[in-house]
């Protein structure tokens, strides 16, 4: 294995650079942190003072480290959705290997254009797909690839958002108007479309979806609720979605979008809440984020599956369906049985329960930590296409994110390769 320590640079430090860079801090013989760009003061010193590194160079923006020549080995993309497109290929052409957060882009036009920039560069992309990296999912994997199941006939998989988390970022926050994000199906879920292909062994074929803002909307405002939270709500202190819980049980939020929230009086960060989006009353933003989502799905192999994204559970539940026995994993399991996965064999009638060697580093079940542990390993991979989460992989769960959407929007199946041809490949 290579074992010359991997130079990190990144274009954006918002939460995400903050995780990797916290996680590679903490492997000193697989990672130097060189440099980072960002326009707010506050976040390039935080990241300096995340990497360790008192030769850490710090820039204005995309532009300012880019005229640089090159600095590190992989640059990390991790501005918003909207700028990963114009920053992931200025940062290929320069010279650099990506960490490029999803989604690949917001379109996919563009998704496919870097796709072909990459190849024609010979550069290496690792999306950040870190679901891929849980031990989780790694064990409902090796479970697959064991052969107890069978052949996989069909599968059932959820992903709940939970209400909270619904109403911070796809109701009052970054993601909540797709017109300037990404659709819901892919800012949200594309790690679960990436999961499906890559667990049954088979690409997607063609899908159908439905879905629609059931709750976040005008209709189910509670009666006298003003504009904002802070503006003398009658339910103020009772509502889920009560801004003032920003404050209280719901301060680790805040942290992600507010730099002073630690810092910050009580008075301060009310007044904070008074300008800021997320101190709006969820039943009167601007949302056009779904609520709720159902995807139907037909592999090559023939496999069939559904998936559901709806605010209204919490955390991921799946279900494999295979001839010779089914798998039940997620969160539902963990609160009836006790572990995450059980495997039934409908011959013996034998149940296997397993636990997960969960870790707590970072958010994402460990997926975070996975990503970043591997991240060396992959980059180290002398086919670039091998890489867990190469682009090309990745491209595969975008498209199918894309057409997802068209679905919902048209009523219409959408034939993948179909799909693909008309946005110009
Ligand atoms: N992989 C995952 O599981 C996962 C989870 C959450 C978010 N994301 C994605 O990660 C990305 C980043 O999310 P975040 O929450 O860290 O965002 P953020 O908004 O907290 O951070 C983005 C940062 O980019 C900076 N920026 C904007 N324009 C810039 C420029 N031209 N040059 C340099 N810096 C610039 C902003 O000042 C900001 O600090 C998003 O695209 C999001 O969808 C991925």
């Amino acid at each position: 294995m290579n074992t010359r320590r991997l130079k990190l640079a990144a274009i954006g430090c918002g939460s995400r650079t903050f995780i990797y860079f916290e996680l590679a801090a903490k492997q000193p013989e697989l990672y130097e942190i060189v440099a980072a760009a960002d326009h707010t003061p506050a976040r390039r010193a935080k990241a300096r003072a995340l990497s360790q590194n008192p030769n850490f160079q710090e820039f204005y923006d995309d532009r300012a480290i880019l005229a640089e020549s090159k600095l590190a080995d992989v640059m990390i993309i991790a501005t918003q959705d909207a700028h990963h497109f114009a920053h992931a290929s200025a940062a290929l052409r320069k010279g650099y290997d990506l960490l490029l957060e999803k989604p690949i882009s917001t379109n996919l036009i563009d998704v496919l254009a870097l796709e072909q920039l990459a190849r024609e560069l010979g550069r290496r992309v690792l999306v950040c797909h870190v679901l891929r990296y849980t031990p989780f999912y790694r064990s409902v994997k090796a479970v697959v690839a064991s052969g107890v199941l069978g052949d996989i006939v069909s599968f059932e998989a959820t992903e709940g958002v939970e209400p909270w988390h619904q109403g911070h970022s796809f109701v009052r926050g970054h993601w909540a108007v797709v017109e300037k994000a990404t659709p819901m199906i892919i800012a949200k879920s594309c790690h679960d479309l990436d999961i499906f292909s890559w667990l049954v062994g088979s690409p997607c074929l063609a899908l159908s979806s439905f879905g629609s803002i059931m709750h976040f909307n005008a209709a189910h405002a509670p009666a006298g609720a003003p504009a904002r939270c802070t503006d003398g709500c009658p339910l103020s202190g009772q509502c889920l979605y009560d801004a003032h819980r920003y404050l209280t049980d719901k301060k680790p939020w805040l942290e992600i979008i507010y730099d002073h929230a630690k810092t910050a009086t009580d008075a301060k960060i009310i007044d904070w809440l008074r300008m800021s989006p997320w101190g709006r009353c969820v039943y009167h933003c601007d949302n056009t984020a779904v609520d709720h989502q159902t995807v139907a799905m037909n592999f090559a192999s023939g496999v069939t599956g559904s998936f559901t994204m709806t605010a209204f559970s919490e955390g991921r539940d799946l279900a494999l369906f295979g001839t010779k026995g089914r798998l039940l994993a997620g969160e539902r399991v963990k609160r009836t049985a006790g572990c995450d996965l059980v495997v039934e064999d409908f011959r013996t009638g034998k149940l296997e329960r397993i636990t997960v060697d969960h870790e707590i580093d970072g958010w994402h079940g460990g997926g975070d930590a996975g990503l970043v542990r591997m991240l060396h390993a992959e980059m180290s991979k002398s086919n670039a296409a091998e890489m867990e989460s190469s682009l090309e992989r990745s491209v595969e769960s975008h498209l199918m994110g894309f057409a997802a959407e068209e679905a919902r929007l048209t009523g219409t199946t959408v034939v993948l390769a179909d799909f693909r041809q008309r946005h110009g490949d």
